[in-house]
């Protein structure tokens, strides 16, 4: 912290060697560690400087994902950071509490990178979630779950980013799957409460998660806030970007062991040891947060995003990425629907930056939306020919000549050119 009340975080974009099979190091890339980065913790208010240095041989960008920044602080493809510079993201947290994230958005490179390890866990909290008492001893009741798979040359030391046609659409989906940067890491976890911030940090694969004991959890957080009200379920689905805090509740669960698995692949990603003693009971609050109720008559204007394909390119209404041309401009403070439309028998997902949505219809029907997707999102999952409403309002940051984007957070897809601009004026 500087005698400005900045909190500063220095962060080295390097390339390093990190161990995921014993005994053998495997090249990465990093940020100021061997694989993935720090996990950022942030309080509503606070005015932070991310100072990012760029260690690598190639130019990078570092993306705050779910951040409500001004459009130059954002880390899109127009903030590069030149070989062996800083770049500094400044601004005051100005969110709810929420897990959010960071990697980079390098133009043609972001899953390139992304695959090297360049990403990290961004938590804000605010004066609501702390008195709500949910578990947030970080690294004992609150724990940063980082989920990616990989795939690794036959000799193990490096990852192996080689996606093919068929893998850039349906999925660059590798054989190894690794839990905040380890293959199948055991947790020794208190027999109470446990929150998990789950993020699906992979490049195209959308995860089916569930407890191997078919364990029940509740679901407190999407992407950009905590729910209005716990969501109690047993699978959990995120497609690539989501996240989403869960809490299991583990006090009658002395001395057991299970696995976090994942369904749609068959893989394990993490085991959890309960603890021999018990410690606590159980005290998940019926409300955790409020949200902004849904007005409708507040909406002026309806934009249209067909999610498709042209020429083997992947295209938002009709277009390919152009980093030259801004595709949406946007009022500040104006409420609008946005109506999202999977043209294609694959799976898609897309995200918004600078701001957060409510998805508010799925398939022609508000009845479809999902209960764990009720909250505040940046990303929503749509699945062959899917259709969502989205309530989207951009606030606090105008910039007639900066501009965000909107994209399908399938990694493969974004760097194919599915991803647009906007200003916000
Ligand atoms: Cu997670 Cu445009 O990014
Ligand atoms: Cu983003
Ligand atoms: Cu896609």
């Amino acid at each position: 912290i500087d005698r400005n009340g900045v909190k500063h975080f220095d962060l080295n974009v390097n390339k390093a060697q990190h161990e995921f099979f014993d005994g053998i190091l495997t090249n990465t890339f990093s940020i100021s560690s061997t694989y993935l980065g720090p996990t950022l913790l942030l309080t509503n208010g606070d005015n932070v400087s991310l100072n990012y240095t760029n260690n690598l041989s190639e130019e990078v960008t570092m993306h705050g994902h779910g951040m409500h920044v001004p459009a130059n602080m954002d880390g899109t493809p127009h903030q590069t950071i030149a070989i062996g510079e800083t770049w500094s993201a400044q601004y005051t947290v100005n969110q709810n509490a929420c897990t959010n994230w960071y990697h980079p958005h390098t133009h043609h490179k972001t899953p390139h990178h992304v695959y090297q390890g360049l990403a990290g866990m961004i938590i804000i909290e605010d004066d609501e979630s702390r008195a709500l008492d949910l578990p947030n001893r970080y690294g004992i009741d609150d724990i940063p779950v980082v989920l990616q798979d990989r795939f690794f040359t036959a000799d193990k030391t490096a990852l192996d980013y080689s996606p093919t046609q068929m893998q850039i659409s349906r999925g660059y989906i590798g054989d190894v799957f690794i839990t905040n940067g380890a293959i199948e890491p055991t947790f020794e976890a208190e027999a109470k409460e446990i929150r998990f911030r789950l993020l699906n940090g992979s490049n195209s694969s959308v995860y089916d998660l569930g407890f191997s004991n078919g364990k029940s959890f509740k679901q407190i957080g999407g992407d950009n806030s905590l729910l209005e009200a716990p969501v109690s379920m047993t699978r959990l689905v995120l497609s690539p970007g989501e996240r989403a805090e869960i809490v299991v509740d583990l006090s009658n669960d002395s001395g057991a062991s299970f696995t976090l698995h994942e369904y749609k692949n068959n893989k394990t990603f993490m085991t959890v040891n309960v603890s021999k003693n018990a410690t606590a009971v159980t005290s998940l609050p019926n409300t955790l947060a409020e949200l902004d109720p849904i007005d409708l008559s507040l909406v002026t204007n309806t934009r249209k995003f067909n999610l498709g394909m042209q020429n083997m390119v992947f295209t938002i209404n009709g277009k390919a990425m152009d980093m030259k041309r801004i595709d949406e401009v946007v009022p500040l403070g104006d409420t609008e629907i946005w109506e999202v439309t999977n043209m294609m028998g694959m799976d898609h997902n897309f995200h918004i930056h600078a701001t957060h949505f409510r998805v508010i219809e799925r398939n022609g029907s508000a009845a479809n939306v999902l209960e764990n997707e009720k909250g505040y999102k940046d990303v929503v999952y749509l699945k062959g020919k899917e259709s969502v409403k989205l309530l989207v309002k951009m606030t606090d940051y105008a910039d007639a000549t900066v501009p965000y984007m909107y994209h399908c957070h399938f990694l493969e897809h974004e760097n194919n050119a599915m991803m647009g601009q906007f200003t916000v004026v």
